[in-house]
């Protein structure tokens, strides 16, 4: 059977030289999706384990009590399901990929007026606190960095739950350019054709014109309007953060040039998690296949039984010429489903990933879920269908976790084939290499992410890290001085060149005359 595991020697070691005064932390995670803070969540525990005093703004508020934790709870009193999407809010055509950042703005709305105006909010920022650390979501909502300044200026530590969002570049200095950097939201993988590129460099201009005349906008109006703060008083506060810590791996997302300041913490929600067993129904329907299980989940923010009603009959029909069981991630009842199918409203994910008779994912693509089957080795089939998950796919595909499928594509005879070929034990040796790769690291994510809080904490802000680029304006960053100036010097030499041919052409002509006459 293949385990999970981190090699847990590092964190021996680490303990031994970094038991540094007692630290007291804000962390903000203010997105209205659940997953984004599923991600930190292990790190703000093991924060406050370690005797740090822990203080989380956040709409999912610890069930049980904590030590040396406290929540803010800026959730609003309607909010009863995480299932916010159903497949009636996308197309299914490539248009998702480009109105992708106007749904972030109607999220990042809610997000900011929810939060901003939470009573629970408002009495914190009253509060006499001081805070020696910010850790902030770096995602959609600028209408936060507020706390950075009421709080005066705690260095600040970016927390990114996805890959890079294409104007976040600009506060790292982590390089961007469009010829081999895949937009958050397209799906290309890195080797793209001229089209590609076309589409690329567009949609990342677009991105990023749009950040800034709306997102980052409506956060500055937000923060003033609700809590008094102007977020341009001294100075940039998103270029002064002093460290990235962002959930990607260049192992399965797209391999890019960091600057220093860019720490990749990929796996840290999975990090030594036990694996517990299923609930009992689960457990005997895995326990009992016979030709293993196939796992099918859209992920926690769209229902499952959304699905439109034609892909879900060619689903069921390929499944029913398989010999493995499916177990599929549905909230209502399901007609006519095969015998070989169990319908379940909620798995524990990553425990079914990892138990050896789960032979495939089935998957949207979310990074966690991602990770969470790259860490056990399973092979996916993926069915992207917003934000970041298009892109997910195809670097998945590029390194050999699985094999995409748009839902668009779907017909019974397609996801066949496609499932035989991941149920094929060169796929599964394809899966279990690339999960070898993921976990191959000098320092576990956790120990990553622990070090560079404290390196952050041990410097003062550490900005000595920052990369020059990030202070730069447009022009210099891509030389448009530097290349006038180039041109302007050739325009003067070919200018010079034509008057001297010009002149001695003359001197010539008028030899020429001057004989001719005598
Ligand atoms: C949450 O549940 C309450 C009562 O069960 C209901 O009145 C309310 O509309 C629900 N809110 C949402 C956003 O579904
Ligand atoms: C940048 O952060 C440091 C602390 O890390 C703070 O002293 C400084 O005032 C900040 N500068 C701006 C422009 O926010």
């Amino acid at each position: 059977m293949y385990k999970s595991k981190f090699v847990n020697i590092y964190l021996i070691f680490f303990l031994t030289f970094t038991l540094t005064e007692s630290l007291n932390i804000l962390a903000v995670m203010p997105h209205v999706g659940k997953s984004h803070q599923l991600v930190f969540e292990p790190l703000f525990r093991k924060l406050a384990l370690n005797g740090h005093k822990v203080t989380l703004i956040t709409r999912y508020p610890q069930k049980d009590p904590v030590p040396n934790w406290r929540d803010v709870n800026v959730a609003p009193v309607s909010l009863n399901s995480t299932e916010i999407f159903t497949f009636n809010d996308l197309t299914g055509t490539r248009l998702d990929r480009y109105t992708c950042v106007a749904l972030l703005t109607v999220a990042a709305r809610e997000s900011c007026k929810d939060g901003l105006s939470h009573p629970n909010y408002q009495n914190f920022l009253k509060e006499d606190n001081h805070f020696d650390l910010i850790l902030i979501e770096i995602f959609n909502t600028p209408c936060f960095m507020g706390v950075v300044k009421r709080f005066n200026n705690a260095p600040v530590i970016g927390l990114a739950s996805s890959i890079w969002m294409p104007w976040m570049y600009q506060w790292f200095g982590t390089d961007s350019n469009p010829s081999y950097i895949t937009n958050h939201f397209l799906g290309h993988s890195d080797q793209m054709t001229f089209l590609d590129r076309v589409e690329n460099t567009l949609v990342h201009i677009f991105t990023n014109v749009w950040y800034n005349i709306l997102l980052d906008r409506q956060g500055k109006q937000f923060s003033e309007e609700m809590t008094g703060i102007n977020l341009d008083d001294n100075g940039d506060i998103m270029s002064n953060i002093s460290v990235l810590l962002i959930n990607s791996h260049f192992t399965i997302n797209v391999k890019q040039a960091m600057s220093p300041n860019s720490i990749e913490i990929g796996g840290i929600h999975v990090e030594n998690q036990p694996i517990k067993p299923l609930p009992q129904d689960l457990q005997k329907f895995v326990d009992e296949s016979k030709h293993g299980v196939i796992y099918m989940s859209l992920g926690s923010t769209i229902r499952g039984d959304s699905f439109p009603e034609d892909k879900k009959q060619a689903l069921l029909k390929a499944f029913s010429r398989l010999p493995q069981r499916v177990i599929w991630k549905w909230e209502g009842e399901m007609q006519d489903k095969p015998d070989n199918v169990m319908i379940y409203r909620w798995a524990p994910q990553r425990d079914l990933l990892c138990h050896p008779n789960v032979k495939v994912f089935i998957t949207h693509t979310g990074l966690l879920g991602t990770i969470e089957t790259v860490d056990c080795g399973t092979p996916a089939l993926m069915l992207p269908l917003f934000g970041d998950q298009f892109t997910n796919a195809a670097s998945m595909e590029q390194n050999g976790g699985g094999l995409v499928l748009y839902i668009s594509d779907i017909t019974d005879e397609v996801v066949y084939e496609k499932l035989k070929k991941l149920l094929s034990p060169q796929f599964r040796d394809s899966a279990i290499e690339l999960s070898n790769r993921f976990k191959d690291r000098p320092l576990s994510p956790m120990n990553t992410a622990l070090y560079w809080i404290d390196y952050v904490s041990r410097h003062k802000g550490a900005h000595f890290m920052k990369i020059a680029s990030v202070d730069m304006p447009l022009y210099k960053f891509y030389l448009l001085d530097v290349i006038a100036f180039i041109f302007l010097i050739i325009l003067i030499n070919l200018y010079v060149f034509y008057l001297v041919v010009k002149f001695i052409f003359r001197k010539l002509f008028k030899r020429q005359e001057k004989i001719k006459k005598s």
